[in-house]
Parts: C-alpha cells; sequence; structure tokens
C-alpha cells in the first residue's frame, strides 16, 4: 500500500521548468508512488482514496497511459454494457457516462467546475468544497451501475485487489504516436496548456517530465498483470487494424452477448468520423485555451491514425527519443510496437 511518505518532489531546477512549459500547472507537479507517477501537487488530497476506492465486482475500469484510445476504449465498453443505447450516449456527456476517477488529482485549481456538477455537489455537502473534498471521485462512485471508470493511474495507485474485484480493459498504443498526440493535448487543453514547441515536449518526455509520466513504469506493471483472467490487454494499434476482431475479444471478456451485427452497429457508432461530431464525447469549448480556440485546435478527437509520428520527428529528434526507448529495458522488449499502419498485420510477441 503506498504511504504518504511515496511523494517524490522534482528539483527545483525541474519544477521551474514545468510550471514555465505548463501554464496550467501553477503549483508545479509532484511524483507518487512507486514509479513516481507525475500529477499536480494538489493530488495528495486525494491518492489515499483512490487506494481505498471501493471497486465492485460489476465495474469495469479502461486503464490507459493517455493518449492511447481511452476514449474510444470508453465509448466501445459504455456502449456494449449498456444495450446500445445511442440515445443517452449522445445525450448524456462520456464523463458523466464514464467518469475520470483521477480528475480531482488533475483539474487545474485555479479553474471554475462545472457549476451544474458543483450545484449538484453541494446540494449533497452543503458545507463541502467541490475543489478539495473530491467532486470527480464522488462522480465515479455515483454512476449508475454497471460503472464503467476511466483511469490513467498505474496500478501501483489502484487498489491492490482490483483485479481479483472487477474487470480491468488496458489499452497500450506505440510511444512515438502517444508523444504526439499527447503534444497536441497539453498544447489545446486549459487544465495543461502548455506553451513551448514539440522538441521542448520531446525533451520533457525523454526525462518523465511531464503530467502523468512515466510511459514505462505504468506499460511495466500492466504487464505484469497481463495473464489475469480479468485483465484485458488491448492495442490501439490492433484496434485500428480490424476492430471487429478486437469487439469480439471484448464481447467475450465482459460477457455482453452482442451478435455480429450489433458488434458492427458498436464500430460504426465510435468509427472516429461519429466521435468527433459527437459533441458528448468532446470536451467543451471552455476546457481548451483560448488559443486552441482561435486557431481552432479544440480536437481532443484528431487524427486518429497509426504513424502519424512521421510527420513531427527530425532525425536530432528521432535520436533523442531512440536513446529514451532504450530506457524501456525488458518492458520494451516484451512488447512489439506496431509504429506504421503496414505493421498492423504482423504477428505481435
Ligand atoms: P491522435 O491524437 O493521434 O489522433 P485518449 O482518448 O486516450 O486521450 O486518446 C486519444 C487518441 O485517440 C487521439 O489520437 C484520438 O484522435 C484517438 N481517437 C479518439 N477516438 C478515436 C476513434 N474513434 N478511433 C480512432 N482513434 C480515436
Amino acid at each position: 500500500m503506498m504511504s504518504k511518505e511515496d511523494i517524490a518532489f522534482l528539483t527545483e531546477e525541474e519544477q521551474q521548468e514545468v510550471k514555465l512549459k505548463f501554464l496550467g500547472f501553477r503549483q508545479g507537479l509532484v511524483g507518487v508512488g512507486p514509479i513516481r507517477h507525475l500529477l499536480p501537487s494538489h493530488c495528495t488530497a486525494f491518492t489515499k482514496k483512490y487506494q481505498n476506492f471501493k471497486f465492485c465486482e460489476s465495474d469495469v475500469v479502461i486503464a490507459t497511459f493517455p493518449r492511447s484510445g481511452t476514449t474510444w476504449t470508453q465509448e466501445i465498453v459504455w456502449t456494449m454494457r449498456n444495450g446500445l443505447d445511442f440515445k443517452t450516449a449522445s445525450n448524456v456527456s462520456l464523463n458523466v457516462r464514464s467518469p475520470f476517477f483521477e480528475f480531482d488529482s488533475i483539474y487545474a485549481m485555479h479553474k471554475d467546475i462545472r457549476p451544474d456538477l458543483v450545484a449538484k455537489f453541494l446540494s449533497r455537502h452543503p458545507d463541502g468544497d467541490p475543489k478539495t473534498d473530491g467532486l470527480f471521485l464522488e462522480l465515479a462512485e455515483m454512476a449508475p451501475s454497471p460503472r464503467t471508470i476511466k483511469t490513467h493511474l498505474p496500478f501501483s495507485l489502484l487498489p491492490p485487489d482490483i483485479l481479483e474485484t472487477c474487470k480491468v480493459v488496458y489499452v497500450a498504443r506505440n510511444p512515438r504516436d502517444v508523444c504526439v498526440s499527447y503534444y497536441h493535448h497539453q498544447t489545446a487543453l486549459e487544465t495543461s496548456e502548455f506553451i513551448g514547441d514539440f522538441p521542448d515536449f520531446v525533451d520533457l518526455w525523454c526525462r518523465d517530465l511531464y503530467l502523468q509520466a512515466p510511459f514505462w513504469g505504468h506499460l511495466k506493471e500492466a504487464l505484469a498483470k497481463r495473464q489475469h483472467r480479468n485483465l484485458l490487454f488491448l492495442f490501439y494499434e490492433d484496434m485500428k487494424e480490424n476492430l471487429m476482431r478486437e469487439l469480439k475479444r471484448l464481447n467475450a471478456f465482459l460477457g455482453t452477448g452482442l451478435t455480429e451485427e450489433q458488434l458492427q452497429q458498436v464500430a460504426e457508432h465510435t468509427s472516429i468520423g461519429q466521435m468527433k461530431n459527437r459533441p458528448s464525447v468532446n470536451p467543451p469549448a471552455n476546457a481548451y485555451t483560448e488559443r486552441a480556440r482561435k486557431e481552432g485546435k479544440q480536437d481532443f478527437i484528431r487524427k486518429g491514425t497509426i504513424g502519424d509520428w512521421v510527420n513531427y520527428f527530425t532525425p536530432e529528434l528521432e535520436t533523442k527519443f531512440q536513446a529514451w526507448l532504450e530506457t524501456g529495458g525488458e518492458v520494451a522488449g516484451e512488447i512489439s510496437f506496431k509504429y506504421h499502419a503496414e505493421q498492423a498485420d504482423t504477428l505481435r510477441k
């Protein structure tokens, strides 16, 4: 179990750099738990609550490293587990249908929380403080059963018995595309407001100095549990290459008993084209920075391809990233990531 001593502080210089490059992290980041998972410093009010959270048998947790296809998988799993209720999927925000477990830790403290959420929270806790009392954690707790909960926390920050209690779907994606996708995400969203360029982001990436880093530690913890009967390990690239095959695996794992025709409907409903145009699965306009809004870069759901990284990595960045890839050691060796769409058919180790 994690204890309070498991907080690692960045060096003064690192913290300055983070604050300078990410305007959203005004109080800086801290490393939590054995892999030094980086979260905004106010997370310390919540980390114990995460580990003590009462999951139940009917819960399904979508656990991913950021930008690995979480939203896509959430929409798929929610739809499959809710009788293909496309109407509710369109009318109710995915954040409410499938709450983001640790969002209290990530939400920028200087930003106002949606008034309707605050009003509901205060109606239940008249003397409470929505920012420090865990409004989003409560949303996860109160989500209608069966709950489908999203998290980017590594296993070491979740309840130790989570896999004995409920099912977890873990989605992994090749780190080059994750890095590019995360750069856009961190730049566009106000919670982080990254103001550097892509080489700056790669530089921070290679030193594990960004929100919810590090990549390898996260993956390592999930890989160690890969054979557990309650864990389904998916790859973004496999979903892109043959979604029906992966939906069938999900159908068996979740016990949803959907027909081929129903799975086809799920595939269509969760296509990138449809999801891009469905407000319920996209952040509201005020979640983006003013700059992103002005430049029309409100693209939480962006390209959705394999291999976009080739458009970003110069030879210099490639050399730097290659050195970082090598720090993946055994974990990197255990997985053969697919970095190009045409590779997607090859057999995986
Ligand atoms: P890109 O930025 O490479 O386009 P997450 O939900 O974990 O934040 O992951 C976001 C990534 O998944 C983004 O990648 C996004 O475009 C992609 N994505 C979202 N919905 C998708 C869908 N229906 N099909 C394929 N990719 C999708």
